[in-house]
């Protein structure tokens, strides 16, 4: 039923987004593929029966609707196909794709290094239940490069970065840690959220899992949660999607369709949040209540060099940093928001805005910025709506002291 590759001959990734998965000739000719509601998968013969008891963790294998259906194997083969991996693993979140990544490798008495910028979920996971299970938690610098191969252990079994990082953006050296890391037999992993396929591929660059919150830009439309892990190899892909099938994740099979319906208009989307974000970015620059910019795009964006080797765009998701004012003038400047609302999420068609506060989660790196980090994520609204939003609002978060 899914195709596992790109249409033949194919290499535009646009193109890529709007056939991967798809096959009219064995869905009834309905340009998408149909939506699989079930649990049980029945057999005609004792001989497919005892099959799948042997190749029920091996990729597209019908077995039972937790495992996966034709509907969810098509939108997993389609991302995979994207980032260029063997396969991918699709699970109920973006938050249940990172989990299971790290539990795919790590295990009582390993050791596990994270970037200090990661999700803070992510990182509540490690502290409060790999901890419990007795992996060993190290955080590292983001910005460490190949330099992280000092940290390594004989019991090192994954490295996970999250590029750029959450709330302030520092974009990794990944293949400079791939490399260190795979002369050693490490794996590594990396949170390729906020970049979509469309604009990093992790596994070009060495990287042995992708994790995507599909919740985000994938789906694109605030309307569901889902999410992937993109695996460079056969080996990988199985050791994932055993262990996401012995973790019991499923996904419903309305939400991969809406991951699949999202996905077709990603090629669109994406650059029409890129261009928004860096308007809106460029804007508040010169801002005078604004102290600093925390995008990618920006030269002093620490791994801004590493942005423009290694990436090819920019999503819509970014930070600034305001003058530090009491809590009455944020509220004052968020309370009255006319288009802009806040909320944790972000990656939907709507732009959003959320107060931060990186220097009491970070361990291994300081955040020592003077003032009020502001999360924003530019919509699709017109771009001198949103200024306008944003301006007013500033002005009344400066009349306050
Ligand atoms: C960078 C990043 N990774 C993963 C996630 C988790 O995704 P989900 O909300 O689908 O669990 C988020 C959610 O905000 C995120 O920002």
């Amino acid at each position: 039923m899914s195709k596992p590759t790109s249409p033949v001959g194919v290499d535009g990734i646009q193109t890529r987004i709007v056939h991967n998965g798809r096959d009219p000739e064995t869905q009834g000719r309905m340009v998408n593929p149909p939506v699989y509601h079930g649990s049980t998968i029945v057999f005609p013969t004792l001989d497919a029966l005892e099959q799948s008891r042997i190749d029920h963790d091996n990729k597209d294998f019908v077995v039972y609707g937790r495992i996966g259906s034709a509907s969810t194997f098509a939108f997993e083969n389609a991302v995979a196909d994207l980032e260029n991996g063997f396969g991918a693993v699709s699970v109920s979140s973006g938050l249940a794709a990172v989990t299971t990544a790290f539990l795919a490798w790590a295990g009582a008495g390993d050791h596990v290094l994270v970037a200090d910028t990661v999700y803070g979920p992510t990182r509540r996971f490690c502290d409060r239940f790999l901890t419990r299970m007795g992996v060993e938690v190290e955080y590292y610098d983001p910005l460490e490069g190949a330099a992280i191969a000092a940290r390594f252990k004989p019991n090192t079994q994954l490295v996970y970065m999250e590029s750029p990082g959450s709330l302030t953006f520092e974009v990794q050296d990944a293949p400079a840690i791939v490399s260190v890391a795979r002369e050693q037999g490490i794996a590594t992993a990396l949170d390729n959220s906020w970049a979509t396929p469309l604009y990093f591929r992790p596994i070009d660059h060495g990287v042995t899992v992708s994790v995507i919150a599909a919740t985000k830009y994938i789906v694109g439309h605030a309307d569901a949660m889902l999410g992937l892990v993109v695996c460079d190899s056969e080996e990988s892909y199985f050791r994932v999607r055993q262990c996401r099938n012995q973790l019991g994740q499923s996904l419903a099979p309305d939400d991969v369709y809406l991951g699949q319906r999202g996905l077709r208009t990603l090629g669109v989307r994406m650059p029409a949040h890129q261009a928004s974000g860096l308007a809106l970015a460029r804007h508040l620059a010169d801002h005078p209540e604004v102290l600093r910019v925390l995008h990618p795009a920006f030269p002093d964006c620490p791994g801004h060099e590493t942005w423009k080797r290694d990436f090819t765009g920019a999503s819509g998701l970014f930070s600034i940093v305001v003058k530090p004012r009491r809590r009455e003038a944020l509220a004052a400047m968020v309370d009255h928001l006319r288009l802009f609302s806040m909320g944790f999420s972000w990656g939907g068609y709507e732009s959003l805005l959320v107060p931060q506060y990186p220097a009491v989660i970070r361990t291994a790196t300081r955040w020592t910025e003077e003032g009020l980090v502001l999360r924003l994520h530019a919509g699709l609204e017109d771009i001198d709506d949103l200024i306008a939003d944003i301006d007013d609002a500033l002005t009344r978060y400066a009349r306050q002291p």
